[in-house]
Order: structure tokens, then sequence, then C-alpha cells
């Protein structure tokens, strides 16, 4: 068995149902905070089970769940993760990245430390990151390597390093199996409305403006979310304990180069009589600190453990769309009362009517 933090969120959500496909157990420990939906793991059946816990808070509710369920891996996924959220209120991203990382570290360490000899050595835990930590890169800059200096820009950008530092800090000092991924921007099934390319289908499906924060230029390394479960699972399985991998396409289009990309397979499986989606494009307002450009080298994921990517662009996006057109009632109750509220604090009210 293993145990899956953030399990309910969208990237947690994708791994837990890789993992149970692959016949594996898997117990949930999700906070099921704004992103989440409990009904995303209810095909699951009895491989999965959710326990309620916000990983920030104190008590031994954690260890008492170690003890109970012997996993023989953790996860650890739980995050704040919308930039935008964190300028607007950084409290819960320093509460859940960093107490909440520091609070699993040390349950997991007790719980490690008391296991029998063989299975401590087996246990593994892979604690899950982000590009961002290194900061904004120049468009001439190669793409950052493990190990480079970070640099984060945004509250939740410093908290995932901070997040980062704990993990590796855990493994030096006490010899927990530590391993740790950073990752370039996913997207696909269960992916909160919030992140640009399911608020993008979101507004687009509902006729209403796509919202383009300053110049559109941005250059981010866009991954298919099954593509990154499949890094994890494979760095559970043979990455070396103390090491880090970057997951990545090694892709770098513009924002709107992506968003054409998106409106036209839009377009193609759902047209609109009133004319081309991209017609509905809008620049507002900027982010503050906007990183630039992220771009990770993932030749060390793909030289030792054989990972690479199976989805392209154009096809990551294309199973997207299909996914969000199939599964209405998901985006429409993931887009309840605390999505309007965010959209209305964060855009023009014309995009967020
Ligand atoms: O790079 C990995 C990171 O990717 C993850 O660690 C974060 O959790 C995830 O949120 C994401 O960060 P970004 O800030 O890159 O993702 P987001 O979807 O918010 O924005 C992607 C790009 O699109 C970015 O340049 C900002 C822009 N954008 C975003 C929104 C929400 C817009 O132009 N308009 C928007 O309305």
């Amino acid at each position: 068995m293993i145990l899956v933090t953030g399990g309910a969120g969208f990237i947690g959500t994708n791994l837990v149902r890789a993992a149970v496909a692959r016949g594996e157990e898997v117990l949930v420990v999700d906070r099921l905070g704004y992103a989440a939906q409990e009904a995303n793991l209810e095909d699951g059946g009895a491989r999965v089970r959710l326990v309620a816990l916000d990983l920030a808070a104190p008590g031994d509710a954690l260890d008492r769940l170690l003890a109970e369920a012997r996993p023989r891996a953790v996860v650890h996924c739980a995050a704040e993760t919308h930039v935008d959220r964190s300028i607007a209120g950084p409290e819960a991203f320093v509460a859940s990245n960093l107490v909440g990382t520091f609070r699993l570290l040390e349950a997991v360490r007790a719980y490690w430390t008391g296991l029998p000899e063989e299975e401590g050595r087996a246990f593994r835990l892979l604690h899950v990151s982000t590009d961002e930590v290194y900061g904004s890169r120049a468009p001439e800059d190669p793409p950052n390597r493990e190990g480079d200096p970070y640099e984060p820009t945004s509250p939740y950008a410093a908290t995932k390093a901070g997040s980062d530092h704990l993990a590796r800090a855990w493994q030096r000092t006490y010899g927990l199996p530590v391993l740790v991924t950073n990752c370039t921007n996913n997207y696909g099934p269960y992916q909160y409305p919030e992140k640009f390319l399911p608020l993008v289908i979101h507004q687009a499906l509902r006729g209403r403006p796509l919202p383009v924060y300053g110049d559109g230029r941005q250059v981010r390394d866009w991954l298919y979310v099954d593509d990154h479960v499949r890094a994890l699972l494979r760095v559970l399985e043979a990455g070396t304990v103390g090491a880090t991998y970057h997951v990545s396409a090694g892709l770098g289009p513009t924002n709107l180069e992506v968003l054409e990309r998106l409106c036209a397979i839009l377009d193609r499986l759902r047209p609109r009589p009133e004319g081309p989606t991209r017609a509905l494009v809008r620049h507002v307002t900027d982010r503050p600190a906007h990183d630039r450009r992220y771009a990770l080298d993932s030749t060390r994921l793909r030289r030792e453990l054989g990972w690479r990517p199976e989805e392209s662009l154009e096809s990551g996006l294309e199973k997207t769309v299909r996914w969000y057109l199939a599964h209405e009632d998901w985006w429409r109750r993931a887009a309840g009362e605390d999505f309007r509220r965010w959209l209305a604090a964060r855009y023009e009210p014309e995009v967020a009517r």
C-alpha cells in the first residue's frame, strides 16, 4: 500500500487512479480543500481509502494512520499550488506547503524509524515539487538542471522551495529515504479551472472571455499529467534515494501559442455558432512578478530511469478537451461558489461574469 497526500487534487487524483490501475492499494490523505473532489476517487472501489486530514494541523492523527496502514511508500503531492492565490493570500501556502511538509516529514520519520530493518530499507518518501523553485529563465538561458540554485519569486514558489529544502534536509540529517521530483506545468483531466488551460476551456465552453496576462509571451514547458504520473511511479520504483529528478517534455511554446492550439481544438470538437473561439481572447492585468519562462532539463530521468513523455502537446491538449467535454458535471461542480468568488476577486468584471 502506498500513501498519497493530496490524492484528491489534480496530480494526486491522476496518480492514485494510475496506481490503482496497476493493482496498488492506496491510502489518500487530503484536506479536501477547494481544489479537491472526493468523487474523483469513487471508482477506485476498495483499493482506495480516503482520510480527510490537514497535514498542517498539530496532533497525532497522521502518526496513528501510518502505524495502522503501514505504507511501503509515501508520495507527497499535497500543496497549495496556484500562484495568483499565493499573491492574494500567502498564509495558506506557508501553512500547507511548509508546515504541512514539516509535520509530514516528522510523522514519516517516526514511522520509518520504527519499521523492521528490511521494511525500513525498502521504504520511500517521494516529495513532488515544481520547476518554479528556480525562478524565471531568460530566453537564451539553458534549461535548469538538478542542483541549480533556487531563486523563487512568488510566495507559492518560495514555499515549495522551502519544502524541497526540508525534504532534502530530512534525508541528509536523519537518513530518511527521500527522493525529490521537480516538474513543469501539468494539464489534463481533473484540474481545477483556476489554472490557465482548464480556465480557458471552462470559459470557452461558456462563451466567456479567455484571459491572457500581459503580452501572453511567457513560456511554459507543458506536460500532460499522465506523463508526470508515469515519471512519479518510475522514480518511486527505481530512483536513487537522495536524488532529484526533473520531469519535463522540453517544450517552450508561449501562452499565446498554446491558447491558439487550444482554440483550434475547441473549434474542431465543439464549434461555436457565434464564430471562432480565439475571438474570445482578452488581454487582462498581468500577474505581479510574472515569471517569463520556465524550462527543465530532464536528461537524468530519461537516461537513468528510461522515462520519456508519451503525449505531444497536440495529443495531450486534444485528450484534455475531450475529457472536459465528456465531464461537464465535473467542471460545473468544480466551478462552484469558491471558483466564482475567485474569478470576481482576480479578474475584470467582463471575465468574471
Ligand atoms: O511550472 C509548474 C507550475 O505550473 C506549478 O508548480 C504550479 O502549481 C502551477 O500553478 C503552474 O504555475 P503557472 O503560474 O505557470 O500556471 P498557471 O496555469 O497559473 O499559468 C500558466 C501561464 O498562463 C502563466 O504564464 C500565467 C498565464 N495565465 C494564467 C492564468 C490563470 C494567463 O495568461 N491567464 C490566466 O488567467
